[in-house]
């Protein structure tokens, strides 16, 4: 099996600007290292809709949701495409709301495979418009594909335009939940709303913590969080760079303290991505507009090559030639 790069520009759903720029920013920061793997993979850009940001924005309690669900809509045929071709889709995005395009894309493809989701970041992204409190898309992704408002927890009285927006975001890929609750594991998340806390209790999410990943070791949550997914036939994998510590994650939007080490991050992805199940990988939220040494994106740039090996030598083991 061959890696596909889908690079997708899109910063729509995030509060600061600049994320759109985080590709370029990886391109840079490989070229600087002298590797040449931007020249080993294709690769396919997904249109963007940036310039709508400058627009009026009609959508207070999900900014620019009604051009999201269009960049969405490519994501998810960009991806669902992807795997159609026997190729694995690796998705370099902009702001992390394009992970429910993917995610979509993923369940157009496997519409009868029971999905998992492993989402690392210091976020749940488990927000809904009725409950967000910034209104940023890039904090919803997952309430997207579980199809969950969380009205129990409503703080928003979202406009019918937006509601119009977000139910058909919702139907993206598969008409209801493209995922189920049991089947999500985050890992590092330490930075949540009420609301979000609210969800993770009621569902039993579990979320394997900075303190219980240093204390245990990376290899025994890796091990532990797939064998919570053991019933799931395919598994996407999310990482958010705010996961690192935010002292490794100067140039992204939403910085958090005690997360990963760029070490730790390497290790987790190389041996989470070890596993076959594994039918697609992101990594997103590179802000280079708020990192004058582009160090974010230079270490970005370390674990998207040990996760990347990771996949290569997986599939080198089945069938492919690369
Ligand atoms: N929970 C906050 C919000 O909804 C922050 C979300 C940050 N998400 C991200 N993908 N960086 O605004
Ligand atoms: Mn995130
Ligand atoms: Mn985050
Ligand atoms: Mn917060």
């Amino acid at each position: 099996k061959k890696v596909k790069l889908i690079e997708v520009r899109s910063e729509l759903g995030a509060g600061t600007r600049g994320a759109s720029m985080g590709i370029d920013a990886l391109r840079v920061a490989g070229w600087d290292k002298g590797s040449d793997y931007f020249r080993r993979f294709n690769s396919v850009s997904v249109p963007d809709l940036n310039y709508t940001l400058f627009d009026k924005d009609l959508f207070p309690n999900a900014h620019h949701i009604d051009s999201i669900l269009a960049v969405h809509k490519n994501v998810a045929n960009t991806v669902e495409q992807t795997i159609a071709m026997d190729m694995f889709p690796l998705v370099l995005s902009g702001d992390h709301s394009n992970a429910h395009g993917t995610i979509a894309g993923i369940k157009a493809a496997y519409p009868d495979k029971t999905l998992g989701v492993i989402w690392i970041d210091a976020h749940a992204d488990i927000h809904s418009p009725y409950t967000s409190p910034s209104g940023n898309v890039h904090g919803m992704p997952v309430a997207a594909a579980l199809n969950i408002d969380n009205l129990e927890r409503q703080i928003n009285d979202p406009a019918p335009e937006t509601i119009f927006f977000w139910n058909s975001l919702k139907k993206l890929g598969i008409d209801g939940p493209k995922l189920e609750p049991k089947h999500l594991v985050y890992i590092v998340v330490r930075d949540t709303e009420e609301p979000e806390d609210y969800l993770l209790a009621k569902h039993g999410i579990r979320n394997f913590t900075y303190a219980e990943l240093n204390e245990r070791g990376v290899a025994q949550i890796v091990a532990d969080a797939l064998e919570l997914l053991q019933d799931c036939d395919i598994i996407y994998v999310s990482f958010d760079v705010d996961s690192l510590d935010s002292k490794f994650s100067k140039g992204t939007g939403t910085p958090v303290e005690v997360g990963l080490t760029v070490e730790q991050a390497k290790e987790l992805n190389y041996l989470l991505l070890q596993d076959p199940r594994i039918v697609c990988y992101e990594m997103t939220e590179i802000n280079p507009t708020l990192d004058t040494e582009n160090t974010m994106a230079e270490n970005a740039f370390d674990i998207l090559e040990a996760a990347t090996e990771a996949i290569l030598h997986r599939e080198s083991k089945s069938t492919a030639i690369y």
